[in-house]
């Protein structure tokens, strides 16, 4: 079984330090392949998706090196510019690849990642985009072809401010002659992280965070070092943690900018929540109130990523919240595995409505990535011992969630 067998009851207590975000090395490793240099990216977390990555990188003839926490890129040699199916299959964010090979190749070849656990999971926008900034793209038998030979700088306005896309435009204009423009662009910090590391390499990106991205290509780039921002969901995550265990933890490493629509969601359920510098100390309240409403939106509205930790909050809250799901269509398959733990949650469609109550340990699955570490914060809380299958899906967006949370008292053991 590869699963967490959690002891649940315990209240927790101390301080842990939030690690360098998953959706913030993702698109900054794809990055590199541009410098045609040697990149060091810090606070890199060791995920399963980065390990995967890495094998993408390599692929394309960089040497990828670990030094630390310190990711070391050379992509002097990167010269080739097809990613093998299997690597593509195992991650569907290999996507940003598509850009980044356009951008620094002229040219790619890799499978469509298809869908994933969250439902389907298209690439139109991404490549109705490229084919603006007058990529060819051949698409037949689940096999994607861009040649860029007539690429060039277009306006380009999103239907729908998605993060992906956005990154790949990016990434395949940034020294692209010319200028070139994102209007509806996304605003998450992992873009504008990505956007600083480009600047660092000598591109000049403009606008990144907001609406409207300007991109002016500068034909060569060169090597940088740049620091992950923390992630975000992790200390959503954490946050959750303290709120089913009625604890007080500090967490280390935090971006008070980029937590406003979790934190005053847990305020309106009870929480005092302070920020110094970059910590911030969370004391959940002893009965937790309900959320009104929660609806996941694109940044900065309420993440769609923090919505199954809440979720499993809030099934100890006295009262009934009601989440709404706006972003993917399936992120709600943790639910038939909290009732197995005695939680009261109504479904239907995008509309979740959460009756709290007390959780007892079950035999439970994780099923994705953010249901994972949401039946690990429910079962913290639980009654009893629970045995969580499925693991693996947490491996790709937290550095060893059972170290994290037992260095705060909890009792997790991997099996
Ligand atoms: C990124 O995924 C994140 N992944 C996701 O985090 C996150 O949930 C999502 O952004 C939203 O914030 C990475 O950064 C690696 P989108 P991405 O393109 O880029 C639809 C996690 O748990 N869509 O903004 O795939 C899409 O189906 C992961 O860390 C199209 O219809 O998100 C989805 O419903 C999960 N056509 C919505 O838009 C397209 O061409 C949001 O997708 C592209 C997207």
């Amino acid at each position: 079984m590869n699963g967490y067998i959690i002891n649940g009851g315990r209240r927790l207590g101390g301080r842990v330090r939030v690690h360098g975000a998953k959706n913030a090395v993702l698109p900054i490793m794809a990055a590199a392949v541009l410098s045609g240099d040697v990149c060091r990216i810090y606070d890199s977390p060791l995920l399963s998706d980065v390990i995967h990555t890495v094998k993408i990188l390599e692929t394309i003839g960089c040497s990828v090196s670990l030094e630390g926490d310190m990711l070391k890129i050379d992509a002097l040699s990167a010269d080739r510019w097809e990613i093998p199916e299997d690597l593509m299959r195992e991650m569907r964010s290999s996507i940003i690849f598509l850009g980044a090979l356009c951008g620094k190749m002229g040219k790619a070849r890799l499978c469509s990642p298809g869908g994933c656990e969250l439902g389907n999971r298209p690439i139109d926008l991404h490549l109705k985009a490229l084919r603006e900034l007058g990529i060819e793209i051949r698409e037949e038998n689940g096999f994607i072809e861009a040649s860029c030979e007539r690429m060039h700088p277009a306006d380009i306005h999103l239907s729908f401010p998605s993060v992906g896309a956005t990154e790949n435009i990016i990434l395949a204009s940034v020294r692209l002659k010319g200028e070139t423009t994102i209007s509806n662009a996304a605003k998450e910090p992992e873009i504008v992280d990505m956007c600083d590391f480009l600047n660092k390499m000598g591109a000049d990106i403009s606008g990144a965070g907001t609406e409207f991205i300007r991109i002016k290509g500068k034909a060569s780039l060169h090597g940088a070092e740049h620091k992950i921002i923390p992630d975000r969901i992790v200390a959503s995550t954490l946050m959750c943690a303290a709120m089913t265990t009625k604890s007080e933890i500090e967490l280390l490493n935090v971006r008070k900018e980029h937590l406003g629509a979790v934190v005053s969601v847990l305020r309106e359920s009870g929480a005092k929540i302070e920020f110094f510098k970059d910590k911030m100390y969370i004391r959940a309240p002893e009965k937790a109130l309900p959320a009104d409403m929660i609806k996941t939106q694109v940044y900065p509205g309420f993440p769609t990523d923090a919505q199954s930790v809440v979720m499993a909050a809030l099934c100890y809250s006295e009262g009934t919240s009601v989440i709404v799901e706006n972003i993917f269509d399936s992120r709600y398959k943790i639910i038939p595995e909290l009732k197995k733990m005695g939680a009261d949650i109504l479904q239907d469609a995008r509309v979740a409505i959460i009756k709290g109550s007390s959780l007892r340990g079950a035999r439970i699955r994780a099923m994705d990535l953010r249901g994972g570490a949401a039946l690990t914060v429910a079962a913290l809380g639980a009654q009893g011992e629970s045995r969580l299958e499925g693991i693996e899906y947490i491996d790709r967006g937290y550095v060893k969630l059972e170290d994290m949370l037992n260095g705060l008292g909890a009792d997790i053991v991997r099996v």
